[in-house]
């Protein structure tokens, strides 16, 4: 029977977890004493041989766990010693980093700011949309490329992760009579990834109904004009002929690049001009969603990341999302 009578003790007498490591290393480190007797093995006929290595089996794993358990009990012991003479004093702690608002927070502030400025008030909708509210009730027939799979994120029980705020409208317009004045910030999902546009980013909608007449595209053309011109400063404003389904007319609003003071250059692609928000007029088809009758409205729907983008002349909208502190850290 091979017998270390001297590691075990040795094991018994160290005092830090440092001695022990010496001590797994003077027995089983390249020319450690258990290593050795293993490598001596060789010199014995096959029966020694095997009886040999089971008992040199058996002193190894009594070794080894000897060594464990001294070493659980030295490593508890100097993690107390260590947490004793490390104690830290608080009162010295003087941390100089500050938190601050996320940019795209900042710029949907700032937005809504100016919309609650204007008397519109705010609505909420859930993330999670049926069919009804997300689409049909907006006008968007059953083969609309709105619903291309590519786009929605569908659920198996065919609700989806809201496209767009404009459900809100309908949430809005199904819980209050007229008149409505409203705005709705809040999260919308789809299924896109690429320099402007990721799977989760920011919408605020905005719905104005009232009665018959009192509420038309010239409303709306005053509102955004102002609402530009409060985020950017003094630019020009213009109204392109576009299609959206929930509006009729539609349009698209475009303002002079605030790059290039309308020259031309990479960021408006050589036009002079941004887009910058989708609106127009409530559509009939809305209404009658709704049951709503003798009343007009309209309608607008901005990204605010878009916004962020150019109020803080950021390329890649990804970075926003990447929690980079040099990135933002920029903002605060
Ligand atoms: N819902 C549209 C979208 O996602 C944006 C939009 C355009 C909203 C025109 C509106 C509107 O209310 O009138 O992209």
């Amino acid at each position: 029977m091979f017998m270390d009578n001297n590691v075990l003790k040795a094991i018994e007498s160290a005092q830090t977890t440092q001695e022990l490591e010496d001590i797994r290393i003077k027995a089983f480190g390249k020319k450690g004493s258990i290593t050795e007797l293993f490598a001596l093995l060789k010199t014995f006929d096959e029966s020694t041989k095997k009886i040999k290595a089971r008992e040199l089996n058996i002193l190894k794993a009594t070794i080894e766990k000897a060594l464990q358990a001294k070493k659980d009990i030295l490593s508890t012991q100097e993690l107390a010693q260590k947490l004793k003479d490390e104690k830290i004093d608080m009162s010295l702690f003087k941390p100089n980093i500050k938190g601050s608002h996320h940019p795209v927070m900042l710029t949907l502030e700032h937005i809504i700011n100016y919309f609650i400025s204007m008397n519109f008030t705010l609505r909420r909708g859930p993330l999670i949309e049926d069919d009804f509210h997300n689409f049909q009730a907006l006008n968007i027939a059953e083969n609309h490329p709105a619903r291309d799979m590519q786009d929605t994120f569908y659920f198996q029980d065919g609700k989806v992760l809201r496209t767009h705020t404009s459900p809100v409208q309908i949430r809005t317009m199904e819980q209050e009579a007229p008149p409505i004045r409203m705005i709705c910030p809040g999260a919308v999902f789809r299924c896109d990834y690429d320099l402007t546009h990721t799977p989760m980013f920011h919408q605020v909608e905005g719905l104005v109904v009232d009665k018959e007449g009192k509420v038309s595209f010239a409303n709306l053309k005053y509102i955004l004009e102002d609402f530009l011109r409060f985020v950017f400063g003094e630019v020009k404003v213009r109204f392109r002929s576009s299609f959206f389904p929930f509006t009729e007319p539609s349009a698209e609003v475009d303002m002079s690049c605030i790059f290039c003071d309308a020259h031309g250059c990479r960021v408006c692609s050589h036009t002079g001009w941004l887009e910058v928000l989708g609106c127009g007029v409530v559509d009939e088809n809305v209404f009658k969603a709704v049951n709503y009758q003798n009343v007009s409205g309209y309608a607008f729907g901005l990204g605010v990341e878009r916004f962020a983008m150019l109020m803080y002349g950021v390329n890649d909208l990804r970075s926003f999302f990447e929690s980079d502190l040099r990135v933002l850290e920029q903002f605060s």
